[in-house]
C-alpha cells in the first residue's frame, strides 16, 4: 500500500500529444495531482523546450522520454542540454555502449559544473524495446538468446556506466532488481488498470501487479489521457494503490 501523494509521485503520465494545445488541456485537467509528466518525442519535436519549461513551472517533475542513441561525444552534448533544461529525468539507449552512457553523464556533470543549482537528472538506460519481439531480436537486430537476457544483460551495463536504473517491461522488474538490487530504478509502462483497453499493449500489468513486482514508477498514458474524465481517471488509479 502507498500513501496518496507517494501513489501520484510514482505515476508518469505520458503526455502522448502533437502539439501543446493538447498537451496543456490534459496538463490543466490534472492540476494539483503530484504526478510525473513524461514527455516524448512527438511532443517535444513540436513544442520543444519550451513547453518543458512550463510544466516545471507548474512544478512537475519531467521525465524527457527521448531515447537518445549516437556518438559518445553528442550524446555527452544531448545530456548537457537537457539537463541545463532542468528534466528530472532523461534516457539514452544501453545499445550505445557504455562509453555512450558514460559520455552522457559527463555531459550531466559538465551542466552541474557551470550551474550548481540545477538538480542532477536521473539518468535510465532503454534496454530492449517491448515492441521488439524474439524473432526481431535475433534476426533482424543480431542479438542472441531470449530477450529477457538482453535486458538483464543491457541493465548491468548501465548500472556499470553509473545510471540510476532503465526503462523495463513490469515483467523484467524481478529479474533486473535480482541482478543490480533494490535500489537501480525501474520504470515500467505497458500498465493497464483493471478493465482498460489494452490498445497496442499486449503483455500489460495492472498498478498494482506492477508495484507488487517493486518497480519505481509506472508510466500511463491512454487510460488516462484517452478517459472521458482523465482526472477521475487518474484520481480512481491513486485511491486503490492507497486502499491496497
Ligand atoms: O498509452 P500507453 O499507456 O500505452 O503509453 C505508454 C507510454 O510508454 C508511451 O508513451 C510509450 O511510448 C511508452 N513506452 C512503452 N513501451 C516501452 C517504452 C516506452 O509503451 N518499451
Amino acid at each position: 500500500m502507498l500513501a496518496g501523494n507517494d501513489a501520484a509521485s510514482r505515476i508518469m503520465v505520458a503526455l502522448d500529444y502533437p502539439d501543446v494545445d493538447a498537451a496543456r488541456v490534459l496538463v490543466r485537467q490534472l492540476e494539483g495531482i503530484p504526478c510525473y509528466m513524461k514527455v516524448g518525442m512527438q511532443l517535444f519535436y513540436a513544442a520543444g523546450p519550451e513547453f518543458v519549461k512550463e510544466l516545471k513551472q507548474h512544478g512537475y517533475r519531467v521525465f524527457l522520454d527521448v531515447k537518445m542513441h549516437d556518438i559518445p561525444n553528442t550524446v555527452k552534448g544531448g545530456a548537457n542540454s537537457v539537463t541545463k533544461l532542468g528534466v528530472d529525468m532523461f534516457n539514452i539507449h544501453a545499445a550505445g555502449g557504455v562509453n555512450m552512457m558514460q559520455a552522457a553523464l559527463e555531459g550531466v556533470e559538465a551542466a552541474l559544473r557551470d550551474n550548481p543549482e540545477l538538480t542532477r537528472p536521473t539518468v535510465i538506460a532503454v534496454t530492449q524495446l517491448t515492441s521488439t519481439d524474439g524473432r526481431t531480436m535475433n534476426e533482424e537486430i543480431g542479438i542472441q538468446g531470449p530477450v529477457e537476457e538482453a535486458v538483464v544483460r543491457y541493465a548491468r551495463f548501465a548500472q556499470q556506466a553509473g545510471l540510476d536504473g532503465v526503462v523495463a517491461s513490469p515483467q523484467e522488474v524481478i529479474r533486473i532488481k535480482a541482478a543490480c538490487g533494490e535500489s537501480f530504478q525501474t520504470v515500467t509502462p505497458g500498465i493497464r488498470p483493471a478493465g482498460s483497453e489494452l490498445l497496442d499493449q499486449s503483455r500489460v500489468m495492472t498498478p498494482q501487479e506492477a508495484f507488487a513486482q517493486g518497480t519505481d514508477y509506472i508510466v500511463i498514458g491512454r487510460p488516462i489521457t484517452g478517459a472521458k474524465d482523465p482526472r477521475a481517471a487518474i484520481l480512481a488509479i491513486i485511491e486503490e494503490l492507497t486502499n491496497k
